[in-house]
């Protein structure tokens, strides 16, 4: 009941948002913040950041040390190999944001390869908050207090081991940042999207038609838009049943269309 709640108020929330073209805010904590500059420097990113559609912010970690060598990692307690982030310095970046954002709430997602799995749909739903704060862990191990007292989340990109969570932030800034409204030139570009409707994309051409003796599918030179719908919603279904089965339960599809997948597959 609350949580429907709560999800019910956030849809609500990133209409009014969409509407009003409220900017996004997107905090990253992190070890190598140079790693940001030419991903945050390009393309549908730079240009949304230009917009002042979004404000990403990267922050050094090693900023929030107080010791000669800024020391950010420390030796693990009970022995073993590798070292650990230490708890303070990504404790006091936090909460410097926050109390320069005037101490507002926000999620607050740890990268980490135990986290719950990227997918289109974590992405809309972190696409709803005007807030966002990203911890990149790195080296062999976070302090465990920072997963128990201060995240409100844990990501993982994919079921393998990155050096660091700066590409993984970069992955999770790009999903999100393109469903921020009127970041990508028609909203139809993010609906079209392969996962957005729980399928994969349907396939594209362009000119020229005939390539090499190879032609495009006639249909879409056919000028008849129903047609073209259908041909494309199909190309969806059987190209999600062919490669990637699993995500079938998601696509929604009708009876109809499962007797003509079944058909054609
Ligand atoms: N850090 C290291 N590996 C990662 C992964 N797969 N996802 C998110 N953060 C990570």
């Amino acid at each position: 009941m609350r949580l429907s709640f709560v999800a019910a108020s956030m849809v609500r929330y990133g209409f009014w948002r969409s509407l009003l073209m409220e900017s996004m805010r997107i905090d990253v904590l992190c070890l190598f913040p140079e790693t940001f500059d030419s991903p945050l420097n390009q393309s549908i990113i730079k240009r949304a950041r230009e917009q002042g559609l979004v404000n990403i912010v990267i922050h050094d970690i090693r900023d929030y040390t107080h010791d000669k060598h800024h020391t950010v990692d420390d030796y693990p307690y009970g022995g073993g190999p590798g070292m650990v982030l230490k708890p303070e310095p990504i404790f006091e970046a936090a909460e410097a944001i926050k109390q320069q954002l005037g101490g507002s709430e926000m999620p607050i997602i740890l990268l980490t390869p135990q986290g719950r799995l990227f997918s289109q749909a974590v992405a809309q739903e972190l696409a709803l908050h005007p807030q966002l704060m990203l911890i990149c862990g790195h080296y062999e191990g976070l302090d465990e207090r920072v997963c128990e007292h201060l995240a409100t989340d844990e990501i993982s990109i994919g079921d393998y081991v990155l050096s660091g969570g700066e590409l993984a932030a970069l992955v999770v800034v790009d999903a999100i940042v393109r469903l921020v409204p009127g970041v990508l030139g028609s909203q139809d570009s993010a609906s079209n999207d392969s996962h957005s409707n729980g399928l994969l994309e349907y396939p594209q051409y362009t000119r020229p038609h005939v390539y090499q003796g190879w032609s495009i599918p006639a249909v879409l030179l056919s000028g008849n838009h129903g047609e073209i719908a259908q041909w494309r919603r199909r190309q969806a279904i059987l190209r999600t049943a062919k490669r990637r089965p699993d995500l079938m339960e998601e696509g929604n599809i009708c009876d109809e269309e499962k007797k003509w997948m079944l058909e054609n597959l």
